[in-house]
């Protein structure tokens, strides 16, 4: 009797590739992310963060810096941030940041996003930051690295070890964090009623669930969907609000893993170029917003479905399960389960982050680690 015994299928704990195994992992890097930061009385405690409450208070300011994923987390948290503590948060890529002479105060708050926390180019623009005087809190989910060594303070993401290049569940855990803080600078500046902070946890609280959910009932469509569309040379995904982030997202995981040309657009911005690309059979996917009925966007994007179709378009939707809209003009759809909007990207690119994986598997492609591209960037 012979056990076949192979490390690397050991530490994939079954799965077939880190990137499956780091996707599933996703409802316990939103939960170890958020549980630490809660006290007794469901209140953030933010205590091992090491910056001054006056500090905080102070801040006027805050610019998120990040590379790939890590600044699409960014962009979804500027729309949370905003709507919560009232302070304006821009979001740029790292490697910009730093060559444009960028207005930066002490009151500042620089918020560096890294999985890694060895990206040369984040950690090149959070240096540049302090030389001019601003604070910098590292959002990163590997202890002891560069970025947070260097940074003022550090809030880590407890998504644990990320092996396959393609970033999944560190997604996750950033915009956890990133939210974390938000919520804290809110609690702080007393911007938000403290019903609202506690209801808003609530349904971050609710989130691991709702992975869960996705992971336990989707995966099936998404794999139907990555045979169906193996052929296809091309993409658009589209979004709006949040969802706009995601959209991004979904296409750069499309791209890094499944060499497939993707284009990410705010929806809005179709009718100004880009709707000049759908022709017949285009695969275009849609980032639905939730709360039907209730949220303006959700009818806007909605039109925008029905404006591809009439074009020929081929219609993928992420959308809220029992969604009658995208019903009627979706070829295919990944359910998501109700949320609120600023909660649905925790759950919407989880579909995304699978299609790309089972399409890079379908054209016989190595999921993790893909051509040309390194796990960290430690270059400029
Ligand atoms: C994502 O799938 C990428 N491989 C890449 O965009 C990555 O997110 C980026 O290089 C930033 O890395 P970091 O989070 O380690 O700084």
């Amino acid at each position: 009797y012979e056990v076949d015994w192979d490390a690397s299928a050991a530490e994939k704990g079954g799965w077939d590739s880190f990137m499956d195994k780091e996707i599933h992992e996703e409802p316990a890097a939103v939960q170890r992310t958020l549980f630490g930061r809660l006290d007794e009385d469901g209140n953030i405690n933010l205590d091992e963060v090491h910056i001054d409450e006056h500090d905080f208070k102070a801040v006027d300011k805050i610019i998120v810096i990040g590379c790939g994923t890590a600044s699409y987390a960014g962009m979804v948290a500027k729309y949370a941030i905003e709507h919560w503590v009232r302070i304006p948060v821009e979001v740029e890529l790292a490697h910009e940041f730093r060559y444009r002479d960028p207005i930066l105060t002490p009151r500042t708050l620089v918020v560096a996003i890294s999985q890694s926390g060895e990206t040369m180019d984040t950690l090149m623009a959070l240096r540049h930051a302090r030389e001019q005087g601003s604070k910098v809190l590292a959002i990163c989910n590997t202890q002891g690295a560069s970025i947070p060594r260097e940074s003022d303070a550090v809030l880590y993401t407890h998504a644990g070890p990320e092996v396959a290049v393609a970033s999944t569940k560190a997604f996750v855990a950033q915009i956890t964090a990133a939210y974390i803080l938000g919520l804290y600078l809110a609690q702080l500046k007393g911007a938000v009623f403290r019903d609202e902070i506690h209801q808003t946890l609530d349904s971050l609280k609710a989130m691991p669930q709702k992975i869960q959910w996705v992971l336990d009932t989707q995966p099936p469509r998404v794999a139907r969907a990555a045979e169906q569309l193996a052929d296809a040379n091309s993409f658009l995904f589209l979004g709006r609000h949040v969802g706009y982030p995601v959209a991004l997202e979904g296409a750069l995981k499309l791209k890094e893993i499944a060499y497939t040309f993707t284009e990410g657009f705010a929806a809005g911005e179709l009718k100004h170029g880009p709707i000049a690309l759908v022709d017949e059979g285009e695969p275009v996917v849609f980032i639905v917003p939730p709360e039907r009925g209730r949220n303006i966007l959700h009818a806007k994007v909605i039109s925008g479905i029905e404006e591809v179709k009439a074009r020929g378009a081929f219609i993928i939707a992420v959308a809220e399960e029992g969604d009658k809209d995208v019903e009627r003009y979706a070829d295919i759809i990944f359910w998501r389960p109700q949320c609120p909007t600023l909660m649905s990207p925790l759950v919407d690119v989880v579909p995304l982050q699978l299609l790309a994986m089972d399409m890079a598997k379908q054209k016989g492609y190595d999921v993790d680690k893909p051509r040309n591209l390194a796990k960290s960037v430690t270059v400029e």
